[in-house]
């Protein structure tokens, strides 16, 4: 920069642009992150960042940033550093500063200067949501000057050198709500818009980012001095490691199917059980380019699943061709002639071992060689399933989760004779959907829904302990898990969670929750019959407040046999390892994503800290608490 400002004779200004072809800076490199000890260290290096923007920003010529692709974190502070800002249309471009998503905010004075570029109601929403903005959005609340072809990025900055434009300013009021006496009243605001998302103890960047707008107003050295300090000490807080963690872990998932071959793993999928989720997984494959044949026992069936696909396309693709295109790519196949083309034959008929073995039977002998045969089950055993199968090698479960669309977890099981290739091939098959694999091997409740479960049935015994249904939720919620466990075990229907109840508590002689067996005898399955534990209405529960306090132990009630069944499921190894098994729980239940995942939080709390919990708990409520004899191999 020194070199730059030294020249002779000086340059008239200077543009800043990348050579890579995925965009201008994606932002810092998350794994660096982790390598940070301590807050003084994290300072030293966040002020030396900020110090290479100061100086960029004090350049005695203007300069131009020409941005192209992801303009993301500290991509785009380099280029709120700049004088003007131009970015290429290219369909792909990206700008945000989505920092809060890690735990952090921004650090190279993006706090600073995104409020004096924007003002302070763009400037917060773009940091607070750290969602990113596209090129018209960017245009329109001023974070560049001007959005031009991509073939015109290089003439159009040399132009803003020449013309030398008035920078842009925020709007007036804007001004006015930066004023000292006013920014109290605004942050105090948008403090209570932010308390009724996250709780402050468990998400604290988001608050850290409006104190210091409050404090500091985005003017003076001060303000750069206590991004500076606030940011490091954000990055060494847990929340910010976990979540860098399960970033990191959403990485590996992706990961584990290797490299994408050239050719697609699946081009035809042939889906059995146009119902709930063979319906759904169908169209979800044809959104991502897969030919998809859908059958049923009936056309009748089959029309359902295709009027929620064709909604289902609508929504998601604006271009009404892209949406026809979608649907052209999803048949009706009742005569189920697509068995014989397709690359993976997915079967998600009803839970009903009988019934799912003699459809196999008479699949089998019409799938092409090398096309491997899936099963949607979410509670039979594949060797159960496999049995009469010739070659059971071919034979994996690939289990989506409710609703499809929004699930990105997918459990791949392999059963004791599903070959390495064909789980190979379900793992590429579920990376072509862009769903995160969870490979895991065939057990009772495979992964996810043996830990799920036994919150939900903890939260039925203190029901019928007498604790409220709202007081049971709250807790659940307050630990930070997305729904309260008996909301949740409507959601997902109260029938799925008493079979899969049953299965676990066959398996490992557990209790079946009796409430779940009476509700489910009066056809009160949830949202889906329109009552379970509440009462529903357009999909949402009516809840009854309440003041009583909660039991001092019910949030571990509710936690910890969750944790205590990961680790048995550890110890039997039904899943790899203990971080694949905390990406697996976060990414398929929403685990508190802060806490790292339940061995995670495990970790945190300290071993002999929960074992000495549960035994407390075993003492006060049965033998269910009983630590797991693995927690030793964990310490
Ligand atoms: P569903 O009852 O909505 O749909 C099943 C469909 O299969 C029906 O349309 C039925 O007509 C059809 N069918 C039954 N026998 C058939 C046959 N021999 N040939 C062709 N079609 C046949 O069931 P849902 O909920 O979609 O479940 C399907 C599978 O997915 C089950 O194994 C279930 O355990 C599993 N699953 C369900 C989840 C859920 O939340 N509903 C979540 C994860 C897995």
């Amino acid at each position: 920069m020194s070199a730059l400002a030294a020249m002779s004779p000086r340059p008239k200004g200077v543009v800043v642009r990348s050579g890579k072809a995925n965009g201008f800076i994606a932002g810092a490199d998350i794994k660096e992150f982790t390598k940070i000890r301590s807050p003084e260290e994290g300072f030293t290096l966040v002020r030396a960042g900020q110090q290479v923007l100061d100086q960029l920003e004090a350049l005695p010529m203007p300069s131009v940033a020409a941005l192209h692709g992801f303009v993301l974190g500290g991509g785009l502070e380099l280029a709120m550093a700049c004088t003007y800002r131009v970015a290429a249309d290219d369909g792909r471009l990206s700008l945000g500063l989505p920092e809060v998503m890690l735990g952090i905010h921004p650090g190279f004075g993006g706090t600073v200067r995104s409020v004096r570029l924007m003002g302070v109601r763009r400037a917060l929403e773009l940091m607070l949501k750290g969602k990113p903005v596209k090129g018209a959005r960017a245009l329109a609340v001023g974070l560049i000057d001007a959005l031009v072809p991509p073939e015109d990025l290089g003439a159009c900055a040399k132009q803003l050198l020449q013309r030398l434009p008035p920078p842009r300013t925020p709007p007036f009021v804007d001004k006015l709500l930066n004023l000292g006496p006013v920014r109290p009243f605004l942050a105090r605001r948008i403090a209570a818009a932010l308390r009724s998302k996250v709780a402050r103890r468990h998400y604290p960047a988001p608050y850290a980012l409006l104190d210091l707008w409050q404090r500091y107003g985005a003017a003076g050295p001060a303000s750069y001095d206590a991004e500076a300090r606030s940011i490091s000490a954000l990055m060494c807080s847990p929340t910010s490691r976990n979540l860098v963690r399960v970033f990191l872990l959403q990485d590996r998932l992706k990961a584990l199917a290797g490299k994408t071959a050239s050719s697609p793993a699946c081009p035809h999928l042939h889906v059995i059980g146009a119902g709930v989720m063979g319906g759904d997984v169908a169209a979800w494959a044809a959104l991502r380019g897969i030919t998809v044949t859908l059958q049923d026992r009936t056309a009748a069936l089959v029309a359902p699943a295709l009027e929620r696909a064709q909604a289902h396309f609508r929504r998601r693709l604006q271009d009404p061709a892209a949406a026809a295109a979608a649907l052209a790519r999803l048949r009706p196949d009742v005569d189920g002639v697509g068995v014989r083309n397709a690359d993976v034959v997915f079967e998600a008929i009803v839970e009903n071992a009988e019934a799912k073995r003699a459809l196999y039977a008479r699949l089998e002998p019409q799938m092409k060689p090398g096309a491997i045969l899936a099963t949607n089950t979410s509670s039979i055993e594949i060797e159960t399933l496999a049995g009469q199968l010739a070659d059971p090698a071919r034979l994996v479960g690939i289990h989506f989760f409710n609703p499809v669309a929004q699930m990105q977890l997918v459990e791949i099981v392999s059963g004791a004779a599903t070959s390495p290739a064909t789980a190979q091939r379900a793992l590429l098959f579920t990376r072509q959907l862009d769903k995160l694999p969870l490979p895991c091997r065939s057990a009772p409740g495979f992964v996810v829904n043996r830990i799920l479960m036994p919150y939900i049935n903890e939260a039925t015994f203190a029901l019928d302990g007498g604790v409220p249904i709202a007081v049971i939720d709250a807790s659940g919620k307050g630990f930070g898990m997305p729904m309260g466990p008996l909301e949740l075990a409507d959601w997902v229907g109260l029938d799925v969670c008493l079979n899969v109840g049953q299965v676990l508590a066959q398996a490992f002689q557990r209790p079946v929750p009796p409430v779940l067996t009476r509700l489910v005898g009066e056809e009160k399955l949830g949202r889906k019959s329109g009552e379970g534990f509440y009462v529903w209405r357009d999909d949402k529960p009516l809840r009854h407040a309440s003041a009583q306090a909660p039991p001092e132990d019910l949030e571990d009630r509710l936690i910890l046999p969750m944790l205590n069944e990961a680790v048995a499921a550890l110890r039997e190894g039904v899943i790899g390892d203990a971080d694949l098994l905390d990406a697996g729980v976060v990414f398929a239940t929403g685990f508190a994503p802060f806490r790292g995942g339940p061995l995670q939080y495990a970790r945190d709390r300290g071993i002999g800290e929960i074992t000495r919990r549960l035994r407390e708990l075993q003492q006060r409520y049965g033998e269910r608490f009983r630590p797991d004899s693995h927690w030793d191999a964990l310490r």
